[in-house]
């Protein structure tokens, strides 16, 4: 069994999601995860995915508030051995909630091309054009809530 659940800022739990996202996101490409990247997350919301089981967090994501109207959703990333599982998109849903729950009326994020499909599932549209970042191309996805 598993649930999701909210994550404080500093937590155990944080330092846990800080991991898997270096390990799912950032290891593979190559990037870093630096103390300046922790400072600005001190107002975004931290979810996670924990297996009931062994207390293991296997999946989470990070809500960056944009402006009063609208919230990015980033990082989202599920530990490799539970893709395809369903997590993922239980993960969005949650966070959809969340953010409708605090007031926004629309998520943006930026979709690595490959998992585009993944997003559309969740109810995501494209919006303008492709762009590249750091050499990875990404497209703009939206949701209104
Ligand atoms: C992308 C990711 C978050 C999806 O989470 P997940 O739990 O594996 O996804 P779900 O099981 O909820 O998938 C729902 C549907 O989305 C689509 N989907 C999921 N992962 C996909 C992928 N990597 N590529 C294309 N489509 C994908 C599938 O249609 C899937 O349904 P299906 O398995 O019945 O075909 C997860 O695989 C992951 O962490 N990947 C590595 C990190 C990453 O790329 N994160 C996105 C950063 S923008």
């Amino acid at each position: 069994m598993r649930k999701i659940i909210d994550i404080d800022f500093g937590s155990t739990r944080y330092d846990e999601l800080v991991q898997l996202r270096y390990k799912i996101l950032l290891e593979p490409l190559g990037l870093k995860f630096l103390d300046s990247h922790r400072h600005q997350e001190i107002n975004y919301l931290h979810i996670g995915c924990i297996e009931c089981l062994d207390d293991k967090l296997i999946g989470g994501l990070l809500l960056a508030p944009l402006d009063n109207h609208s919230i990015r959703l980033m990082q989202v990333a599920v530990d490799s051995k539970y893709q395809r599982g369903g997590i993922g998109s239980e993960l969005v849903t949650y966070a959809e909630k969340r953010a409708k729950e605090a007031g926004y009326k629309k998520i943006v994020m930026h979709a690595m091309l490959s998992v585009v499909n993944f997003y559309e599932k969740n109810g995501f549209h494209q919006e303008g054009e492709i762009f590249e970042e750091k050499g990875i191309t990404f497209a703009r996805m939206v949701k209104e809530l």
